[in-house]
């Protein structure tokens, strides 16, 4: 499969969903049909050629044409589906004695692939997708993969769709929440997601003008928090807004996790909850929280995230066409460039503490619980 002219090519999206997806599969379809080549979309990530007895008659790929995609790139969702659950490379399988244990069953996909007569594949996805597009590529499959991520925490690449949505949502919540914080004169502590990364967190905290923002990279003093909190309280000013990455931790304490199971990836939660709890003994004010969780990751993308989902599908569709294999498409502020998936994947990219948009945030005044 990795030489050769190209009749038909396979698309998928895997992971989270994040706003963004399906203008990226636009793209794929347009450039790909513009070149006379077949293209199907495969349901689920990689299950519609994986666990294909799930699908009707067997079937998890669709005939992806024109007029399918002809409307969806301000959609929010994949049309294709997606799991972030699961993951073939560590396949969760029970033993004859009730334990789980983890198997390779990415073969499977590689003969799935196979039965299809794809030639070649556009992965969508963020570091667990990337993960697996190199693989399959090491086994030959010819593949090109997109960057996705709402938590802008993929290494190699300056930019992911679905990041610049997220933040404007996450903004314009905040926006809100002053309202109601100020009107009940309470602290309102805002949860949002991001896993390992604050980005989230940290640009929507700054543009809307929260009083503490508390991020992974920076571990906090709830101590510190508090004080900062009693110290900004005046009559003209008797609120708060705290925003917390739901990857955020004390200083003395780990993530806040509500699940880890075999073959899955570990689920953050809960570290407003603990912020609020923490609070509620140095703080005189009720603090209460909101969790915008999985409410980032819906609606339609934004015009950035929108233009950029178009252009990283048609250089995806571009890179196939030049014969590339295991590269992932990146933004390099302005291009869109091509560098191997090992180089973005395995190392998260993450805020520096000392960046410039912190060194802002400290100078507008606000608290990052250090
Ligand atoms: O990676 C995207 C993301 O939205 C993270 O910010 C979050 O921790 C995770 O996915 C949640 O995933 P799930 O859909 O399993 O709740």
């Amino acid at each position: 499969m990795e030489n050769g002219t190209i009749k038909r090519i396979a698309v998928n999206t895997g992971g989270g969903d994040a706003p963004g997806l399906n203008a990226v599969i636009k793209a794929v379809t347009m450039s790909a049909i513009q070149r006379g080549w077949e293209v199907y979309g495969i349901r689920d990530g990689y299950n519609g050629v994986f666990l294909p007895a799930q699908y009707p008659n067997g079937d998890g790929v669709i005939r992806l044409t024109q007029e399918i995609v002809k409307d969806i790139t301000a959609m929010g969702g994949t049309i294709l589906g997606t799991t972030n659950r699961g993951n073939p490379l560590k396949f969760p399988m029970k033993t004859a004695n009730g334990t789980v244990v983890e198997v390779d069953r990415s073969d499977e996909i590689v003969e799935g692939l196979k039965r299809y007569n794809i030639d070649a594949v556009v992965a969508i996805g963020g570091d667990g997708s990337l993960t697996m597009a190199n693989e399959f590529h090491k086994k030959g499959v010819r593949i090109v993969g997109v960057p996705k991520t709402i938590d802008n925490d993929l290494s190699g690449t300056d930019t992911t769709f679905g990041f610049d949505t997220a933040v404007s949502f996450a903004t314009e919540c905040i926006d809100r929440l002053h309202y109601t914080a100020k009107s009940h004169k309470r602290i309102m502590v805002v949860e949002v997601m991001g896993r390992y990364a604050g980005w989230i967190a940290l640009n929507s905290g700054v543009s809307g003008s929260a009083d503490v923002i508390l991020i992974p990279e920076i571990p906090y003093d709830i101590k510190k928090v508090a004080d900062f909190l009693n110290g900004t309280f005046t009559e003209e000013k008797d609120y708060a807004i705290v925003v917390v990455a739901e990857g955020a931790f004390p200083r003395d304490g780990g993530y806040a996790v509500i699940e880890k199971e075999a073959g899955k990836s570990e689920r953050l939660g809960g570290a407003a909850d603990k912020v609020v709890e923490q609070l509620s003994h140095l703080v005189k004010k009720e603090a209460r929280t909101a969790i915008l969780g999985h409410l980032l990751r819906g609606g339609s993308p934004t015009t950035f995230d929108r233009l950029l989902s178009l252009r990283f599908g048609a250089a995806a569709v571009r890179a196939l066409e030049e014969g590339q294999s295991g590269v992932m498409v990146a933004h390099k502020v302005p291009n869109m460039t091509y560098i191997p998936i090992e180089e973005a994947i395995g190392k998260l990219k993450t805020v520096n503490p000392d960046g410039e948009t912190i060194r802002t945030g400290r100078e507008l005044g606000i608290c990052f619980g250090d």
